[in-house]
Formats: C-alpha cells, sequence, structure tokens
C-alpha cells in the first residue's frame, strides 16, 4: 500500500493492521517514505492516537528495525530502569551498580539532556575521560565482566526511532502517548531485557504534569512491555520538586556517590532502593519486595556499590578518582518569611540550562561544572534571610531572579506532604 494510503487511514481515525504498520516502519528505516510523508503519519498518529494493539505492533517494528542485543542462554536475568525524566534525577548512577551487585546484567543505555531534564550521560561525562559511545561489542563485554554498562544508544539499535525522534522534535509530535512509548519501548526492549522498571515522573518539572496523564503513558508502556512478554513495572514519581539537592551534571555524580557512600539525600535514596528491588522481584531474583529491599540496603550500607560504580567508570576511561570540577557557588536567601509551598521545577530546570548545564540546541556544548544545589523541600518554613539555593556558576547574577520567583512563599503550611510515590502499575 501507498504511504498516502496507510497515513489516510489514520487521518480518518481508523486502525492500521500490524502489516501497515510493518510496511511503514521499514520505509522509515530504509529512507524510502520521505520527511512529508513521515510527519504527515506523525501528525494524524498524535491527533487520532492508536489503539494498544497498533500501539504494541508501532513498537514492534521499531524494535525490528535494527538489531538487538544477545546475552548467554544461562539463565541469569538482564534488566533495566527507564525513568521518563525529571530535576536532580541521578537514580540510573545507583541503580546500574547496586543491580550488578545483586547479580544481574544491566545494559542500561542512557540518553542525553531532554529540555529542562538532565540527561544520564551529560552528568557521567562530567568525569575526565568517561565514555558514552560504545560499540555494541564493547557494551556487551562490560555488561558480561562487570554486570553493568551506561551508554549511549548505537545507531544498530531500533534506528526507525533516530529518525522518527528527530522529526518529532521539530514537527510538535512529541508528547502523543502511542509515539513517546514505541520510542522508549522499543529501545529498552532491543537490550533484550528479562524485566524493566519504569520511574513515570509527574509534576512541576515532567513531562506529565498530572498524575492522571502520567497513569495513561504509564499504562502504555507496562501494557507494550507486557505484549513482548518483559516483566514491566511502572512507579508513578513525584517530580513537583527537583530530586535530591544537586541539580546540574557534576554536582548530581556527585550526590549519587555520596548515596553509594551511604550518605546523601533520603528520596534518592529511597527511590533508588523502591526501584531496585521492584525490579529484582520481577526478573524472580527476589521472590519478596521486603527481601529485595533489605538487600539493597545492606548493599548500600556496605559501600559495594560504590565500588562497582568506580569499576564501571575505569572500565569507560573515566578517571575512578572522580577529578570533578565544580564552579564557585553563591547563595540566594529569601527575601520574606513564611512556608515553601510551590516549586516552579521546570524553570529551574531551565535556569541550569542558562547557566550552561545544558543544551538550549542539540549541538551546544555544556558546562558540566554548573547547577544548583535546592537547600530547602517543599512544606518547609523558611525564615527571611535563611539560604534557599546554592547556584554554581561563573556567570553574572542575571539568573539570580529567574531562579528565585521559581520557589513560591505563603504565610500557611502546605496541607499535606508530596508523596514521592504517587502508586505502582504492574
Ligand atoms: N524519551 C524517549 O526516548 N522518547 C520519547 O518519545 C520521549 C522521551
Amino acid at each position: 500500500m501507498q504511504p498516502a494510503s496507510l497515513i489516510a487511514i489514520k487521518r480518518d481515525g481508523l486502525e492500521l493492521s500490524d502489516q501497515q504498520i510493518d510496511s511503514f516502519i521499514s520505509g522509515v528505516t530504509s529512507g524510502a517514505i520521505p520527511d512529508y510523508q513521515v510527519t504527515a503519519m506523525l501528525m494524524a498518529i498524535f491527533l487520532r492516537g492508536m489503539s494498544p494493539r497498533e500501539t504494541a505492533a508501532l513498537t514492534a517494528a521499531m524494535l525490528h528495525s535494527g538489531t538487538r542485543l544477545q546475552w548467554p542462554p544461562n539463565g541469569q536475568p538482564v534488566v533495566d530502569k527507564h525513568s521518563t525524566g525529571g530535576l536532580g534525577d541521578k537514580t540510573s548512577l545507583i541503580i546500574a551498580p547496586l543491580l550488578a551487585e545483586c547479580g544481574v546484567l544491566v545494559p542500561m543505555l542512557s540518553g542525553r539532556g531532554l529540555g529542562p531534564t538532565g540527561g544520564t550521560l551529560d552528568k557521567l561525562e562530567s568525569i575526565p575521560g568517561f565514555r558514552t559511545d560504545l560499540s555494541i561489542t564493547e557494551l556487551q563485554q562490560q555488561v558480561l565482566q562487570l554486570g553493568c554498562v551506561i551508554t549511549g544508544t548505537t545507531a544498530e539499535l531500533a534506528p526507525a526511532d533516530r529518525r522518527l525522534y528527530a522529526l518529532r522534535d521539530v514537527t510538535a509530535t512529541v508528547p502523543s502517548i502511542p509515539l513517546i512509548t514505541g520510542s522508549i519501548m522499543s529501545k529498552k526492549l532491543a537490550e533484550s531485557p528479562h524485566a524493566l522498571v519504569l520511574d513515570v515522573k509527574y509534576g512541576s518539572g515532567a513531562f506529565m504534569k498530572t498524575a492522571a496523564d502520567a497513569a495513561q503513558l504509564a499504562a502504555s508502556l507496562v501494557r507494550t512491555g507486557h505484549s513482548m512478554n518483559v516483566a514491566t513495572t511502572a512507579l508513578l514519581t513525584d517530580m513537583n520538586q527537583p530530586l535530591g539537592g544537586m541539580c546540574g551534571n557534576a554536582l548530581e555524580v556527585l550526590e549519587a556517590v555520596m548515596v553509594m557512600q551511604n550518605h546523601g539525600p533520603p528520596d534518592v535514596r529511597r527511590l533508588s532502593l523502591l526501584l531496585a528491588a521492584q525490579v529484582l522481584v520481577d526478573c524472580k531474583v527476589e521472590n519478596t519486595h521486603e527481601a529485595a529491599l533489605s538487600r539493597c540496603e545492606g548493599l548500600l550500607q556496605s559501600g559495594a556499590v560504590c565500588e562497582r560504580f568506580l569499576r564501571m567508570v575505569e572500565a569507560q576511561h573515566g578517571d575512578p578518582r572522580l577529578p570533578l570540577k565544580i564552579a564557585p557557588a553563591t547563595e540566594l536567601v529569601a527575601t520574606r518569611s513564611g512556608f515553601l509551598s510551590r516549586i516552579r521545577t521546570e524553570q529551574l530546570g531551565y535556569a541550569v540550562i542558562a547557566l550552561g548545564g545544558g543544551r538550549q540546541q542539540t549541538k551546544d556544548t555544556i558546562d558540566h561544572s554548573v547547577g544548583l544545589e535546592m537547600l530547602v523541600r517543599i512544606g518547609e518554613q523558611i525564615e527571611a534571610g535563611q539560604p534557599l539555593v546554592r547556584i554554581y556558576s561563573r556567570q553574572p547574577e542575571s539568573i539570580h531572579q529567574q531562579i528565585l520567583d521559581a520557589l513560591e512563599l505563603s504565610d500557611t503550611a502546605p496541607s499535606e506532604p508530596l508523596p514521592l510515590i504517587h502508586s505502582r502499575m504492574t
């Protein structure tokens, strides 16, 4: 069938068959379908949506557009975690070595910063020498030797997503649940995992602003994972304030290392433990959440996770002494007393970009040394003159007001504390 006829089916709100989706994605991958027809289809999907069956077929077709990682058939579980992205989210740095310590294989293929949320690869590249461009052979070898890798996806894995994502980015078709599902799950399923845990975030710093929208995305991701026989669970987690204190590449590596040394902010620690424990239960390495959680806590306390992280850094050519550059700090103080009632987290993410810690355009280079350290959390009582945020920057003070404006103080305490975990979908 001609691409125009396939586009017409979706334009009219009808369902595409699995074969029709396969044929369209083949044309996307080979380049036989030109950009104008691909983007017309993306907009039709954006406006008309896709049924669960179509979404699963889209994901399968995108997955089969490339190769998949291969693992020895010895039954050793292969697992991964994915986050839909949030400010200060550095849990991947902790979870990959933590799971490797539990004896499972973790081929974590990560991404770069997208809009106001940071990217794991950018964080790791603040470590001098760290390589995030391993080939498929290199990454598979490292996983088999060390248990974990965190590197960028390669051109051979789900290549259809590269073309589709680049076109979505410039045609306002990114926020579509079937397209996000196909994009995320085709790349994760290309790792050939037995189990996946997904951290689907909602709130002022997340892609999905409400828990209800995040639940719809989570349901689509989980259903699609199951359709490919992969044990998949999503945790819906709060992103109405940054996770932990540090936001910015090198700062976040330092905070993750603190957690691995059994210090660090309780929310980063708790979320890392819960996500890791979930996937250990899902891949049947542990029978109960309690057992999985207590094993993970013990490993964090022992220092073994930190040691394995540093071995991973070394294996990827990074300097395990972590000689990270951090820009000079200035503190911003409260101009009045009150309760911290709301944080415009996305605005803080854009402030990190403005400091140089993220990209305005894909070709921009990043200053890994800059960022913010949140000194207060939502619900806290604040006195005038109290430090709220530490800014690590070499730039003039023009950004300070934007950061202060992102923190809302009120006269009364918020009625309820923000829950870190909203719900679990499996
Ligand atoms: N992350 C992805 O990899 N793809 C999307 O579509 C959105 C977030």
